[in-house]
């Protein structure tokens, strides 16, 4: 992938362990999904969006990286990305990737995202939140329902630091690779 990550995305790809699927919420251009797969760290990644306009975006986005020029077909896997349209977890079955991310949002659209469904966001075993506004709110609902934290950091794009939070639902094993919870 020809693309330079910002430290943004590059530091949300870190705490994506070698073989771990993704699921992208909110991918809009796809460029996290899109170098998790090319550089061989996920074997696949799912990429979902509220919006048809963001999502053909991501799906030109991966015909570059594919080199492909086959028709935008939501709900078909292609070369490694399969691309689905709707709202939060809902495009999702449980459990299915092993890493969620949901960037870019503000604190209090990811904390609805989880708790729109807690059977659901509690089948997964690792999160990769980036809240662009709000983080307070988000940590005030992560420790309300009980989720565990395990790491926090903030990297920069645009002249901008962005905080990071890596996170588990209370009932998941725990993040691999990431065995301190803070
Ligand atoms: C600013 S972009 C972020 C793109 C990318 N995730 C990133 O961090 O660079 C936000 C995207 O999230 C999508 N979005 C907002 N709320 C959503 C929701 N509840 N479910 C799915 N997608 C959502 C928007 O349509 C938009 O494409």
């Amino acid at each position: 992938m020809n693309k330079k990550l910002s430290p943004r995305l590059l530091t949300m790809a870190g705490f994506v362990a070698p073989g771990e699927s993704v699921a992208d919420i909110g991918t809009d251009h796809a460029y996290l999904p899109r170098y998790l797969v090319a550089n061989g760290i996920s074997p696949f990644a799912i990429l979902t969006d509220m919006k048809i306009g963001p999502l053909r975006m991501a799906w030109r986005s991966v015909c570059i990286e594919l080199g492909s020029d086959e028709a935008f077909l939501p709900g078909r896997r292609t070369g490694g990305y399969e691309l689905r349209l709707g709202d939060g977890l809902a495009p999702l079955s449980a459990g299915e990737a092993d890493a969620v991310v949901v960037a870019g949002m503000g604190g209090e659209t990811i904390a609805e995202i989880l708790a729109a469904d807690p059977a659901k966001s509690g089948s997964f075993g690792k999160y990769i939140l980036q809240p662009r506004t709000k983080a307070d709110a988000l940590r005030t609902w992560l420790n309300g329902a009980g989720w565990r934290t395990f790491a926090e950091t903030a990297a920069e794009e645009k002249g901008r630091m962005c905080t990071i939070i890596v996170a588990a639902p209370g009932g998941a094993p725990g993040c691999a690779g990431d065995t301190q919870e803070v």
